[in-house]
């Protein structure tokens, strides 16, 4: 919990090393020869991830999907800075991450807003520890207007729906300016059609911010229809099985992109690839 705490606020309790020296197109985020091995309680070794390897580029939106259990949130979490990889090394920037850090927001399954604080005070949270003690009260307004929440500024989370909550949540992930954001199956909890919904959102969210975004779904179309690419993983131990780029114009709506060829064929490929891992 320490860690989930710390990540909401954003404190980085350990310094980055120096920069490691990329050439000028260095990816964002490189992810190299990563494996994780967790001890259980009662002694037994889970090999969870083996041999990932992956870059993102600067604004990219990388969807992941693949079997409960094949190392998603572990793979994420090492991203986020919330747990140290066993094997191989993660950088940002080219700097190896060791913690958690300003450069990287988060948005979990569920909302996690604190219920006795209203939505203006949510989203200011993290600003109010350590060197963000800062008025920023014009940056809440606009984040909270992006996602369509300005009227509901001094609300507090029970008076709002799934899909509110989850914007404002996302509204906190952003608010201290991270590089990236991680999205660990952020509408999970939602209704088909409030999921539709903020799926369009989140596109207008990532057209206006930038930011670049890596999204974990169990939803195969939701991957598809936000994506740049989409990474799919093979059950445990986890490993990337595909890496594809998503041909498909943007801005993107359900009516042109559930027709268009490329979106059918790639959803074809993920669901046949996920299928053949789960009769293993
Ligand atoms: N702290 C831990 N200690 C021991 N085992 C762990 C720990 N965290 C995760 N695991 C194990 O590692 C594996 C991967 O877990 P992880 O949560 O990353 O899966 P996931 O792909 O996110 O699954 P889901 O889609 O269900 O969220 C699982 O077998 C899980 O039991
Ligand atoms: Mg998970």
């Amino acid at each position: 919990m320490q860690g989930v705490a710390n990540m909401i606020l954003g404190r980085s309790d350990e310094p980055a090393l120096p920069d490691q020296g990329f050439a000028g197109s260095r990816p964002l985020i490189s992810v190299e020869n990563v494996g994780k091995t967790f001890q259980t309680a009662s002694g037994e070794r889970i090999e969870a991830l083996e041999d990932v390897n992956f870059t993102v580029a600067d604004g990219e939106f990388i969807s992941i999907v693949g079997a409960s259990g094949c190392g998603k949130s572990t793979l994420l979490r090492m991203i986020a800075g919330l747990g140290k990889a066993s094997r191989g090394r993660l950088l940002i920037s080219g700097k190896t991450i060791l913690g958690p850090s300003a450069d990287v927001g988060v948005v979990f399954q569920n909302a996690t807003l604190l219920p006795w604080l209203t939505l203006r005070e949510n989203v200011r949270l993290p600003l109010r520890v350590g060197s963000f003690r800062v008025d920023a009260s014009g940056k809440v307004q606009d984040l909270l207007s992006m996602v369509g929440l300005s009227t509901f500024a001094n609300a507090y989370p029970y008076e709002l729906s799934g899909g509110m909550q989850q914007r404002a949540a996302i509204c906190r992930a952003l608010v201290r300016d991270p590089k990236v954001l991680i999205l660990d199956e952020p509408f999970g909890a939602l209704d088909a059609l409030t999921r539709e919904h903020m799926n369009l959102e989140m596109q207008k969210i990532w057209l206006s911010s930038r930011k670049t975004v890596l999204m974990l779904t169990h939803s195969i179309s939701e991957a598809i229809f936000l994506g740049d690419r989409v990474i799919v993983m093979s059950p445990r131990p986890g490993r990337i099985i595909l890496d594809q780029r998503i041909d498909v114009p943007r801005p993107r709506n359900f009516q042109d992109t559930v027709g268009h060829p490329e979106y059918l064929r790639l959803t074809r490929e993920v669901r046949t690839l996920l299928m053949k891992g789960s009769s293993v």
